[in-house]
């Protein structure tokens, strides 16, 4: 197994050479003599472990350095465990320290046995810790492409079901960037036309003159440069779905052509008159208020009435709670499989950054911000500045404050998980259902009833 990186900061040469020698056995270690380098090590080889003096610093004045890597380093990666070591008058400084967020401290001079039994102690304990929270998210993927577990998405996901097991004509709509044409893929996929063509047509991206032939194809010498006969695509979707992108820019022609598809469920290529029935099931979208465009004129009634057979409303990630950083997270992966390397992370504040921004372009703008700022920034860990983003400067939390917020955390992503079942996510944390019972009181959670369970919590 791989040594655990540690990170040893002081800014006495004598220390550093002593504690390498003592500890390069049993962990890789880095070193660091001034705060600076300390930052920038912190974020290079994203260390396990760490010690650092409490006295950093060239004079008195400053003295207060060695808190600000220890709060650094916890910002950065709250799971790593840090040794912070003082001198015997300062006692005080160090259960402060402690306080902070520090896993333990040492007082000069150093019993070097002692402090590798701590650091081996700590270097379990983190992994523990980094595995807890790997767990608690599995990006969950159900074959739709769409992630995050969010109410919202829960309700989002079964009105898909239930749409895609009907044959009527389906409108997806909701705001730029929310996910529109993964929705109209799952309801496709869903349904008992999945293994049938899937034809998607993006009315908005197509000028006028082209869209129509695209549509209904031609026959040959039917225009000028109509040199063969062409499949239209309604055609290339018999038996299958048509999707329909971004509907509401449709010219008032097509509008009335649409329509009467929907009403006869036949065409014309353009140069005949001879009906062609076909089988296609329409599923269109728009992020266009199409109400509004109707009231103007611009969009046929009649038409609208056809296509909102089937309303699916798409919400904008802002209705979607924590789906941001599950979403941020399942895109560094993605990007980092795309690259061929590993994922970079997100520092905390990142994370509160990304939770607090307003999106106004949604999934997508979350995406670009996210995948472009992982791009340049150029250490593993992705700061606040890398995404352009105000940091959030969250109050330093103590130990015991931390560590309840994620056991409430874990438990409560272990019953979602686990679909409230009591004993099973007991088992999933290895714990005792006694104990779960016992912590959920603790922590004023509910017991799952079975009408919760129904709805997937
Ligand atoms: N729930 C989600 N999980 C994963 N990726 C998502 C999710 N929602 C959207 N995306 C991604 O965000 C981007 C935008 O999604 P999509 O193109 O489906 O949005 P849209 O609503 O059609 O946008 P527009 O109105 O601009 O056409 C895509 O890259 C898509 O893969
Ligand atoms: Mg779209």
């Amino acid at each position: 197994m791989d040594k655990p990186t540690l990170l040893v900061v002081d800014d006495h040469e004598h220390i550093l050479k002593q504690l390498s020698w003592a500890l390069s056995n049993d962990f890789t270690v880095h070193t660091a003599t001034s705060k600076e380098a300390a930052i920038a090590a912190i974020g290079r080889e994203q260390p396990a472990l760490m010690t650092v003096d409490l006295a950093l610093g060239p004079d008195d004045s400053q003295r207060r350095q060695g808190f600000e890597v220890l709060q650094e380093a916890l910002c950065v990666d709250p799971a790593m465990k840090v040794i912070v070591i003082t001198s015997d008058q300062e006692e005080a400084t160090a259960i402060e320290a402690v306080t902070l967020g520090a896993f333990d401290y040492f007082v000069k001079p150093l019993p070097l046995d002692d402090l590798r039994v701590a650091l081996r102690r700590a270097a379990y304990l983190g992994n523990l810790h980094r595995q807890a929270r790997g767990m608690a998210e599995p990006p969950q993927d159900d074959g739709t492409g769409m992630i995050g577990n969010s109410a919202t998405m829960l309700t989002l996901r079964q009105r898909i079901r239930r749409v895609a097991a009907t044959d009527l004509t389906a409108l997806v709509l909701g705001e730029s960037g929310v996910g529109k044409e993964l929705v109209a893929r799952a309801i496709a996929n869903f349904s008992t036309r999945q293994n049938q063509p899937y034809v998607v047509v993006n009315c908005a991206a197509i000028p006028d003159t082209l869209l129509e032939t695209e549509l209904f194809g031609h026959e040959k010498g039917s225009f000028t440069g109509a040199h063969a006969q062409k499949k239209g695509k309604f055609e290339l979707a018999d038996h299958g779905t048509l999707f329909l992108d971004e509907i509401g820019d449709l010219n008032p022609e097509l509008q009335a052509k649409l329509l009467r598809f929907l009403q006869e469920r036949s065409i014309e290529r353009l140069g005949s008159n001879r009906p062609i029935q076909l089988d296609v099931r329409i599923v269109a979208a728009t992020n266009r208020d199409l109400e509004r465009a109707v009231q103007d004129t611009r969009f046929r009634e009649d038409l609208y009435y056809r296509l909102k057979v089937l309303p699916v409303r798409v919400p904008p990630l802002r209705e979607r709670d924590d789906d941001v950083l599950v979403l941020a997270r399942y895109f560094l992966e993605q990007l980092a499989r795309d690259m061929h390397t590993p994922a970079k992370r997100l520092a905390h504040e990142t994370e509160a950054a990304l939770r607090r921004h307003q999106w106004p372009g949604n999934v997508r703008e979350l995406e670009n911000v996210v995948k472009s700022g992982a791009v340049t920034c150029r250490g593993a860990v992705i700061s606040a500045k890398d995404l352009d983003l105000e940091p959030v400067v969250e109050p330093p939390r103590n130990l015991r404050l931390a560590r309840d917020e994620l056991e409430r955390d874990l438990i409560e992503r272990a019953l979602r998980r686990n679909d409230g079942v009591i004993s099973r996510a007991a088992r999933d944390l290895s714990i005792s259902r006694v104990t779960l019972y016992d912590l959920l009181t603790k922590h004023g959670l509910r017991v799952p009833t079975g009408d919760e369970k129904a709805q997937g919590y």
